[in-house]
Parts: structure tokens; sequence; C-alpha cells
């Protein structure tokens, strides 16, 4: 298993050095278009693996996509970043053009790859890498839901006082502050619903605090988060390499699927290795499916600022 990942930044690098960690890959190229970036961080990536026990090959390439042929599954994290006070949705000016580029290059020499999309704002780009490039819709893949359910439960085993592994979540709908629909009335701590735990007023904190999550580590850290989504990542990649069969919520291309169409928004996925290999659609009430309409209608509206 080949895998590239695009931007030698704090996502991009963090994605690498999960992905070496689980010791699932036997290669990962890192790229980037500032000269020796990407080879300064896959030789000290490369330099802990005696110390953290992998195996798997790193390497770096200032913007010769040469070296990523044949890559089975390529990551963009390329673009800017947001800053305190920004939107995602801030960033598509200067990111459209940068995605866009990337995954031209990255399918010339791996058309048969599958894209797992990082850069913000991230429905938007998984969109538009389907309108440029024309590859199959289970091989364009966008990273936001496995973050957001992360954070969510993160804020769930914080409110309920419980260790994570004794908690589930999920969050679907557009990887935006006003957009993610965290699903609190399906949250489980150890599969008794998080209601039988938590009052009203809990659960509305947990599901607000979970929907800036990213908003609130930019403010914290000056620019956005990198470990939860690197790792992120890395777990997706993960399921695709080892075909895993698991389930996570991704943005994908939805063809009627939650009342929905061309539109790549989160919703849950099984992942394996064909990349997305069935959407699955769960019984939402009247509720969730309101927050839903209303978060795919930001995501069209952000979809209408693009030019392809
Ligand atoms: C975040 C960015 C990756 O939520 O969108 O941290």
């Amino acid at each position: 298993m080949k895998v590239t990942v695009v931007g030698a930044g704090a996502v991009g690098a963090s994605c690498a050095e999960y992905i070496a960690m689980k010791n699932f890959a036997s290669e990962v190229v890192v790229l980037d278009i500032k000269e020796g970036y990407a080879e300064g961080k896959a030789m000290d990536l490369m330099q802990t693996a005696s110390l953290m026990g992998f195996d798997t090959k790193i390497t770096g390439s200032t913007n010769d996509y040469s070296k990523t042929a044949n890559s089975d599954v390529a990551v963009i994290t390329s673009g800017i970043p947001r800053k305190p006070g920004m939107t995602r949705e801030e960033l598509i000016g200067i990111n459209a053009g940068i995605v866009k580029t990337v995954a031209t290059n990255l399918l010339e020499h791996s058309p048969n790859t599958t894209i797992i999309v990082v850069s913000n704002p991230m429905d938007t780009m998984t969109y538009l890498v389907h309108k440029a490039t024309g590859l199959p819709k289970n091989k364009i893949i966008g990273m936001g839901g496995a973050l957001d359910s992360a954070r969510f439960k993160y804020r769930l085993a914080e409110a309920l006082g419980a260790p994570i592994s004794d908690v589930d979540g999920m969050v679907i709908g557009g990887h935006s502050d006003v957009g993610m629909v965290p699903l609190i009335g399906h949250a489980t701590r150890n599969s008794v619903k998080v209601s039988e735990f938590l009052s009203e007023e809990t659960m509305e904190w947990v599901v607000e605090e979970t929907k800036v999550g990213g908003a609130t580590l930019t403010k914290l850290l000056g620019t956005s988060a990198w470990y939860a989504p690197g790792a992120a990542v890395s777990s997706m990649v993960q399921a695709i390499a080892c075909d895993q069969k698991k389930m996570f919520p991704c943005s994908t291309m939805l063809d009627g699927e939650y009342g929905l169409s061309d539109i790549c928004i989160g919703v849950p996925v099984i992942l394996g290795k064909d990349g997305i290999e069935q959407i699955v659609e769960i019984e939402l009430s009247d509720a969730e499916k309101a927050k839903m309409q209303e978060s795919a209608e930001g995501v069209k509206k952000t979809n209408g600022l693009l030019q392809v």
C-alpha cells in the first residue's frame, strides 16, 4: 500500500506520522511546493522509525508528482488553514485553485488512486474534485465526519464523566460551524442512550461545543488543529488499506440518499478496499432531517461560489 499526502504542513505531517505509526502502509510520500520542506519532514519522521517501531518508508518530494506514481490512496491537505475568527468557507478563493491542480497532478501519475480531501471548505473541495476529475464517486472521500465525531465523543465523555471507550456517537452534515449535525439522539454510553444520563441543557452544550470544535482550537492555537485531523485521516486510510469495512461519516456525492442530490456532504459510509463501498441510510427524526436539509443548503451555497 502506497499512500501520498499532499501538503507537508501540520495536518499533512500528522497524517504521515499516524499512518506510519500504525505500520500498515509500505510507503508514504509527502509532497509540498515549498522547496525541501517535505523532504525535511519525511527525514525527521523516518528518524523516529527505530524509536517508534514502524517500517513504513516515508519520503519527501518538492512538487515532483512522479514520486507519487501508483499511489493507492492520496490525501489532499494543501491550501491555507483558517485563522482565528475565520470560517472554513472563507478559504474557498485560494484553496479551490490549489485543490484542483493537486487532484489533476495526482491522477496523472496514479489514475486509479482513491482521493481523501481534507482541505477546507472540505465538502465543497470534495465536490470540486468530483467535477474536476470525473473519478468514480466511491474513490473521492471528504474527511470531516470522522474528525467531528471524534470531537463529539470527546465532549460526550467529558459531559458523562466517562472514558472515551464507553462512548459512541456520530456527526453528519457539512463540516462547518453551523452545518454539523451531531446525532445526540443516537449517541450512547455502552449502548445506553446518553439521554438516560444527561440533561437537555448538557446535551445541548455537547452539541454546540462539538459544532465549534475546530473554531475553539483555531482560537487557542492561532491556526487550525492537526493532531485529530491527522488521526482521523489515518483511520480512514487504514480502513481502506486493510479492507476493514468500517463505518465513518464521510463527505460523499449523494444521488438521492437522504433526499439530497448533486452535493458532497457527511453521511455514514462503509470504507473498505474500494473506498466508499456503501452509503448507509439511517432513520433520522424530523428535527434531524430538518437540520440536515439546512446544512445541505449551506454547502450548496458555498458550492455556488466555485468556478468549475
Ligand atoms: C478542523 C479543520 C481540519 O476542523 O477543518 O480542525
